[in-house]
C-alpha cells in the first residue's frame, strides 16, 4: 500500500515547502503570498542578511538537560518560534486558520492571529493548546477597534500585537496579475464594521494623503490602546531605535522588529540588520521579536544572539498549509524546531538564555 503520509518524502527544510507550494497555488495566491513591496528589494535583503551572518562553533559541549523552553510576557512556551500574522489562510486550505491553531497547539507554537483572518477570531480558542494572541489593524472607527480589542480579551487572548508598519503598500506584483479575495472569502472579524464615505481626492490631489491614509492611527492612537486594554500590546513593525522607544514611552510591554516581511516600505533595511540597534537602546526594557527571513533554526540562533526574545514564522507555514493542512503546518514547524536544537547543539547553548553574542563568529 502507498504511504499514507500527505507529506512528500523529499520535503526536510522549509525551502521544499516553498517549492511544493509554488507549484500547487493558483497564480494570484502565489503572487499575495510569496511577493513583496514594489521590486523585493527588502524582500530579498532579509535573506542576504541572515546567509551573510556566520556562527562560531563550540565543540564537546556539555548539553545534558538542554532545553528550547523558554518565557515570554510571563508565559511559557515550548519553544521561541511562534507564527506571524497572516491574513486569509482559507485562500491556500480549506481549513484556513483552524488547520494552523491545531497544528501550533500540537507543536507548543504560540500564534498570532490576524485581523483580517477567513476565521472568526472567536474560533481559534477551542483549538489552540499554545498561545494565541490577537494581531490588530487598528481601523479608522476607533469604536469599532476598541470592540475588537474587546472580543479578543473576551474569547482568552494573551495579548494584542498591532501592527504599526502598513498604513499603505505597494504590490506590483499583485497589482499585474489582479490579486483580490475569491467570491466566499472574506475577513470575518470586520463584519458589522460602520463604513465610512468613502473620500475622493479630487483629480489634482494625492490618492494616498487624500483618501488612503484616512483614519491612519498615529502614535496618540497607541498610547491610547495601551489604556484601554488590560492586555500587554506588542507594536510590530518597527526597525529604528527612535521608534522603538517612542513605542515604550507609550506603554508597550514588547516590540516586534518587522518590516511585514518586505511588503511595506521597500528599501528598509533587513529586520536582523535593524535589530542591534534597537537592542542597544531598549536594554531589556521589554522584549524584541523578531520575524522576516526566518527559514532555518540556524537563523532563530542569530536573531536570538542579536537581541530577539523569540521569533516569528510567516510565508513558510502557509506554504506548509497549502501543501499539506494540518500535517504541513506540524511538520514544517517541527523541521525548525529541530533545525533550532541541532544549531543550539553546535553552538554551544543548551538553553535560550544561553544564545548571545558569543556564538557569532566575529574575523
Ligand atoms: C503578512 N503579514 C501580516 N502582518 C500583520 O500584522 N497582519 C496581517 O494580516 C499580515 N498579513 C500578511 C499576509 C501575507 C500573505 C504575508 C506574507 C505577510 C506580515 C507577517 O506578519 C510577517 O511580518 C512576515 O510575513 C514575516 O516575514 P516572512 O517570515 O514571511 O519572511
Ligand atoms: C498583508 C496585509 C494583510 O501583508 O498585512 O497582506
Amino acid at each position: 500500500m502507498a504511504d499514507q503520509s500527505p507529506i512528500p518524502s523529499d520535503i526536510v527544510a522549509l525551502a521544499d515547502y516553498e517549492r511544493a507550494a509554488a507549484t500547487r497555488l493558483d497564480a494570484a495566491a502565489w503572487a499575495y503570498l510569496a511577493g513583496g513591496a514594489a521590486d523585493g528589494l527588502t524582500l530579498r535583503r532579509n535573506r542576504e542578511a541572515f546567509d551573510a551572518i556566520r556562527l562560531q562553533p563550540r565543540v564537546l559541549w556539555d548539553m545534558a538537560g538542554a532545553s528550547t523552553r523558554t518565557e515570554l510576557l510571563g508565559t511559557a512556551l515550548a519553544h521561541p518560534i511562534l507564527l506571524a500574522p497572516i491574513a486569509s489562510h482559507r485562500l491556500f486550505h480549506p481549513d484556513g486558520e483552524r488547520a494552523v491553531a491545531v497544528a501550533a497547539g500540537a507543536t507548543g507554537t504560540g500564534m498570532v492571529v490576524s485581523t483580517e483572518a477567513t476565521t472568526s477570531l472567536e474560533d481559534i480558542p477551542a483549538l489552540a493548546k499554545a498561545p494565541f494572541w490577537f494581531q490588530l489593524y487598528m481601523q479608522a472607527d476607533r469604536g469599532f477597534t476598541q470592540s475588537l480589542v474587546a472580543r479578543a480579551e473576551a474569547a482568552g487572548y494573551g495579548a494584542i500585537v498591532v501592527t504599526v508598519d502598513a498604513p499603505v503598500s505597494l504590490r506590483n506584483e499583485e497589482q499585474r496579475i489582479g490579486f483580490r479575495l475569491p467570491a466566499g472569502l472574506e475577513p470575518v472579524n470586520l463584519r458589522g464594521m460602520p463604513s465610512r464615505p468613502a473620500i475622493q481626492a479630487g483629480p489634482t490631489e494625492s490618492p494616498v494623503f487624500r483618501g488612503l491614509l484616512d483614519g491612519a492611527p498615529g502614535w496618540a492612537d497607541l498610547e491610547w490602546l495601551c489604556a484601554v486594554t488590560q492586555l500587554p500590546v506588542l507594536a510590530k513593525g518597527i526597525l529604528g531605535a527612535n521608534d522603538a522607544e517612542r513605542a515604550v514611552a507609550a506603554g508597550v510591554a514588547g516590540i516586534v522588529v518587522s518590516n511585514h516581511g518586505g511588503r511595506a516600505l521597500d528599501g528598509a533595511p533587513a529586520t536582523i540588520e535593524a535589530l542591534p540597534a534597537i537592542a542597544e537602546r531598549i536594554k531589556g526594557r521589554v522584549p524584541l521579536l523578531l520575524d522576516g527571513g526566518i527559514r532555518r533554526g540556524t537563523d532563530v540562533v542569530k536573531a536570538l544572539a542579536l537581541g530577539a526574545s523569540a521569533v516569528l514564522l510567516g510565508r513558510p507555514y502557509v506554504m506548509a498549509l497549502a501543501v499539506g493542512g494540518v500535517a504541513g503546518v506540524a511538520h514544517a514547524l517541527t523541521i525548525i524546531r529541530t533545525e533550532l536544537e541541532v544549531a543550539m547543539t553546535l553552538t554551544g547553548c543548551a538553553s535560550i538564555e544561553e544564545i548571545d553574542e558569543s556564538v557569532i563568529w566575529r574575523a
